[in-house]
């Protein structure tokens, strides 16, 4: 009997190794790491709201979603999916174990609408930088997470393309994180198709060192709507002829125009057709689950769904295409990166990245302080922001007036990055409020800003050291060390939900205030 258990373990374990086979980036081309063989995401873009009490959308985590929706995503002839919201902590073995026997990959967004670079008032801190290396954490272990998408559509007009230095710093980041923990996960973006930005965000993401580059590059498009349109008509024999060259893959991270309805998905035979085969590696049909806005294939009704009208054009569209590849070891990249684009009237993102945020630096600089912001944590109702923001803010909008605030500061248009800026917002708000009180030369009542300041006694005596000190958790030796961040997929839900919302509310507050 022992024997017998040993034996079926072993089977186990050897079934539950060879389920899937990861996927390797060579050139602009994705590969299955085993076989050799050029992969094509088949995919569909995924997010159906948790059936759970739960307050947060992650769907990997939810088994019962998952077991309801696998059934379509197999029917389809799915091969891959992209998740736009998940969280580090919960648990999704189960959810990622039935992707992977059913041979689907997964591209993971990085990004929530709470944990992001925020478009119009860019910022990053290792806040967000943990955060994100929390999720790679929970989900790098899966041999079926093949891709994480560093920011969604962040930029969509010229004068906020200076968001796009954060995202890319945060690409570099994440890039060198994966690295230090012996992982191969790409990482890249997803742009919006905004005609005026489109050339200067793909060349953006794709110049610079190695270690800046994002290692795929994704698009959302929507210019191919119905059978009435063609390759050239479409406007895509424009977009592919574009990536011509490239040295890195490229993806349709959504498609599927709906102003045409049913749809009947013409574009896939493009996409997966000899025109684009060489250049792109296929795409995500946005979307699975029908929203409002009409794009789904499958309309949930809590443990059940139904195929809507677009279901069974979308699944005949796919079985049609047989993509034809080459093998790995016969293939040669031969493409080159981008030169990165000047600063103009359209673009106004240096190629100057902003600096790896810093706990230990940020620390250090709070320990040099006389006068902190009395809070330890943003408000988080939001009464008590909105006074915050305003009393502070306001005064700010004084202090930063007469003394240089520069060390604080960003510009990405200049790439110009202040020793503080990549610390959280309370704690460049306790810099403004010790640099005033300085500048008052400690006179009575200039540490007190509506009583939201108070004085304290510095730790120390100067901060002259402070910007030379690194996280540990961002160097590429000393990867298994244990910091303080691995934990992060234990923490409860509540309270790392609050901890999101805080550090969230924190970026929004201080951009309330200067
Ligand atoms: C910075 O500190 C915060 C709060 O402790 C933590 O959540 C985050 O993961 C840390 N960031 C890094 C990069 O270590
Ligand atoms: C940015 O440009 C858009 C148009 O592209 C305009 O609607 C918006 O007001 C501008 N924002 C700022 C802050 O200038
Ligand atoms: C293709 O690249 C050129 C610059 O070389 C740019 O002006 C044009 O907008 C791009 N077209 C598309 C469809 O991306
Ligand atoms: C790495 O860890 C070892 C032992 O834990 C230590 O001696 C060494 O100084 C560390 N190196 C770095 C670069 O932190």
């Amino acid at each position: 009997m022992r024997i017998s258990i040993a034996s079926a373990a072993l089977v186990g374990m050897a079934f539950q190794a060879a389920a899937i086979d990861p996927l390797v980036i060579k050139g602009s081309k994705v590969f299955n790491s085993k076989t050799g063989e050029q992969f094509f995401a088949k995919g569909i873009d995924y997010q159906p709201d948790i059936l759970s009490t739960n307050q947060i959308r992650d769907p990997l985590a939810d088994k019962a979603a998952c077991s309801r929706d696998l059934p379509f995503l197999k029917d389809l002839g799915i091969n891959a999916i992209r998740v736009y919201q998940t969280e580090p902590f919960g648990n999704h073995d189960d959810c990622m174990k039935m992707l992977a026997d059913a041979g689907i990959y997964v591209m993971l967004d990085l990004s929530t609408p709470t944990e992001t670079i925020i478009r119009d008032s860019p910022a990053y801190d290792a806040d967000l930088l943990g955060y994100y290396q929390r999720k790679i954490d929970a989900f790098g272990k899966y041999d079926n997470t093949f891709a994480f998408l560093a920011g969604n559509e962040v930029a969509n007009a010229a004068n906020n393309t200076d968001a796009s230095a954060f995202v890319k710093a945060v690409v570099r980041d994440t890039k060198a994180y994966i690295k230090s923990k012996g992982l191969s996960i790409a990482v890249g973006y997803a742009t919006n198709d905004d005609a005026a930005i489109r050339w200067q965000m793909q060349t953006y993401f794709d110049c610079g060192s190695d270690e800046e580059r994002a290692d795929f590059y994704g698009l959302n498009n929507y210019e191919w709507c119905g059978d009435k349109a063609t390759f050239e008509s479409s406007g895509y024999a424009n977009i592919v002829k574009n990536y011509t060259d490239w040295n890195i893959p490229v993806f349709m991270t959504e498609y599927g125009c709906n102003a045409i309805r049913p749809r009947t998905f013409p574009e896939v035979a493009a996409i997966y057709g000899d025109k684009m085969t060489d250049i792109f590696s296929g795409g995500f049909v946005y979307e699975y689950v029908e929203e409002t806005n009409n794009y789904g294939l499958v309309k949930l009704s809590g443990n059940s769904g139904s195929k809507t009208e677009d279901y069974d054009n979308f699944k005949k569209a796919l079985a049609a295409v047989n993509p034809k590849g080459v093998k790995m070891s016969s293939y040669s990249p031969s493409g080159k990166e981008q030169n990165c684009p000047e600063i103009s009237k359209d673009w106004i993102a240096s190629d100057t990245l902003p600096p790896t945020p810093s706990n230990a630096t940020c620390d250090c600089m709070m320990q040099s302080l006389s006068c902190v912001s009395k809070l330890k944590s943003v408000p988080t109702s939001d009464s008590e922001l909105k006074t915050f923001g305003e009393t502070v803010g306001n005064i700010f909008g004084t202090v930063c007036g007469s003394i240089d605030c520069g060390d604080v500061s960003s510009d990405a248009k200049a790439g110009k990055y202040g020793k503080y800026s990549g610390c959280n917002a309370l704690q460049r708000v306790s810099w403004v409020m010790n640099a005033w009180y300085e500048h008052e030369r400690r006179v009575d009542g200039s540490c007190d800003f509506d009583g939201f300041a108070t004085v304290t006694s510095p730790e120390l005596s100067s901060d002259a050291k402070c910007s030379d000190q690194k996280d540990s958790s961002n160097s590429d030796s000393n990867s298994s060390s244990g910091d303080s961040n691995s934990d992060g997929s234990e923490d409860t839900t509540s309270g790392t939900a609050s901890i999101v919302a805080s550090s969230a509310l924190a970026v929004a507050a201080f951009v309330a205030l200067l």
